[in-house]
């Protein structure tokens, strides 16, 4: 069978193009060779047509609102006991754990839970109001300093040492955060515990009382993980690739995805939906507020936790959660329901009927829930995008894995067109 081509016709050159398709019908133009070979760029700032790789471990149609990790539907993980740590051995290992398989896994995580005394000494320097996303990302990139031996992986066991490190330290360092800001005293990890329950132990037990695990925050928690898990080639994972492919560290890499997804526009989208959620709640604006300053191009305002560069439907993350908050809720015997929870639904309700979201295919994405849960569990605003990373953690390892096992990978070096100042010549300071 020959080889599927595209033709590129450029003035009178026809140039013949490979073409590659996708296991689920996504087709692509090889381009790769075409500037070696013809001296011509393709343009595409944002990358919204780009392929950057042929990937195994995430799948998602946009126009369908589909997401698969390794091929299992998102939905047949929101199970009676989800399991955060399952994912990430999906994710990692490419297959699901045996039983036996997950109780290794459990056991290499346990026994990677501690900081060294010296990394968390770090956290008395600074400063109490500090930006968790910004400590996170540093002290990522400081196990580095504490993990020589394994910043340069030889084998699959050394691989999966730093994986188990990186997954089960960023617990310990984002508990840790938030113990500082509050003045609380550090609480270690407990062995006994699971992976979620033992997070919430760091972050909320005092010493000398156990802080009481409710098994419905354990899974809720273990499910807004999972959800955030992995998501194609979003920005924070496009830019740990792109850290991985000049072979930097794992550590590096992953401390670099966090920082791009700090960003209001990415992850750090889940604390502006609070804050304007809030905003509507303590009275200064309206959901009918929000939704004209959205709509008002003179106006920066964004109503957050919508839209999507690729979801032009439902976001499926924002579905499991929009129904699993009710039922969470019920589990925590929660007083009240929250109110911003009825006005995070008011809010979706005008957007949904709103003909300048539905001509731009704007629906809720992850972010757009995932806070009003968060918060249930009493974690705090400002710590709901390290929420994120912490579950796209495993997400970022898988995918510097694969570009790391991929034949021949080269380092991401994009191209541009320069469209600046033709050649000029040096004016010495006299003659300025
Ligand atoms: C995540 O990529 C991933 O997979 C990311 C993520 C993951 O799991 O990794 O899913 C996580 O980052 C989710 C997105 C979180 N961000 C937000 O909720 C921020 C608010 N949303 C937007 O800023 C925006 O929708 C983006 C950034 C998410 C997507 O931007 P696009 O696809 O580039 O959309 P665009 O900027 O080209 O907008 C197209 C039109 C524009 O209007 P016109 O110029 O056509 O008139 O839609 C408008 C935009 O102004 N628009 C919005 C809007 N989002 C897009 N208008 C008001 N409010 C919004 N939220």
């Amino acid at each position: 069978m020959t080889a599927e081509k595209a033709i590129l016709t450029l003035g009178d050159k026809k140039i013949e193009l490979p073409v590659i398709r996708g296991t689920e019908g996504d087709v692509a133009v090889d381009v790769s060779r075409l500037y070696e070979e013809h001296r011509i760029l393709t343009y595409d700032p944002s990358l919204g047509s780009t392929a950057v790789c042929q990937s195994k471990i995430t799948f998602i149609n946009g126009e369908e609102g589909i997401l698969r990790y390794r091929g299992i539907p998102i939905e047949q993980f929101v199970t009676k006991t989800p399991n955060f740590i399952e994912v990430a051995y999906l994710l990692i290992k490419e297959k699901l754990p045996t039983m036996t398989e997950l109780l290794e896994f459990r056991t290499l995580l346990e026994n990677n839970e501690l900081l060294h005394e010296n990394l968390r000494y770090q956290f008395r320097n600074i400063p109490a109001g500090a930006p968790p996303m910004a400590q996170l990302s540093a002290m990522l990139s400081n196990l580095a300093c504490f993990h020589r031996d394994l910043l340069v992986l030889d084998n699959d066991e050394e691989f999966l040492q730093v994986a188990a490190r990186l997954i089960s330290k960023i617990r310990t360092i984002a508990a840790s955060s938030y113990r500082r800001s509050k003045g609380l005293p550090y609480i270690y990890p407990d062995p006994n515990l699971r992976y979620c329950a033992n997070f919430l132990h760091m972050m909320f037990s005092i010493p000398y009382k156990q802080y009481e695990i409710s098994p419905a925050v354990e899974d809720a928690l273990n499910l807004i993980l999972i959800l955030h898990a992995d998501h194609e080639q979003n920005c924070s994972t496009a830019t740990v690739r792109t850290v991985g492919s000049a072979r930097a560290n794992l550590f590096a890499s992953c401390a670099a995805g966090v920082s791009a997804l700090w960003g209001p526009l990415h992850g750090g989208a889940n604390v502006e939906v609070m804050e304007m959620l809030k905003g509507i709640h303590d009275g200064g604006l309206s959901p009918e507020d929000c939704i004209r300053m959205a709509k008002d191009k003179q106006n920066p305002f964004r109503l957050f936790g919508f839209g999507h560069r690729i979801y032009k439907n439902y976001d499926p993350r924002a579905k499991i959660l929009r129904d699993a908050s009710d039922k969470v809720f019920s589990q925590l015997k929660m007083k009240e329901r929250d109110p911003l929870l009825d006005i995070a639904r008011k809010l979706e309700e005008l957007a949904l009927k709103d003909p300048y979201f539905v001509e731009r295919k704007l629906y809720p994405n992850v972010d757009f829930y995932s806070g009003i849960l968060l918060r249930a569990m009493h974690i705090p605003t400002n710590m709901f995008t390290v929420m994120f990373a912490i579950g796209r953690l495993p997400g970022w390892i898988a995918q510097w894995k694969e570009l790391h096992d991929t034949p021949n990978s080269k380092i991401m070096r994009p191209r541009q067109i320069y469209v600046g100042t033709p050649k000029t010549d040096y004016i010495p300071r006299e003659k300025r």
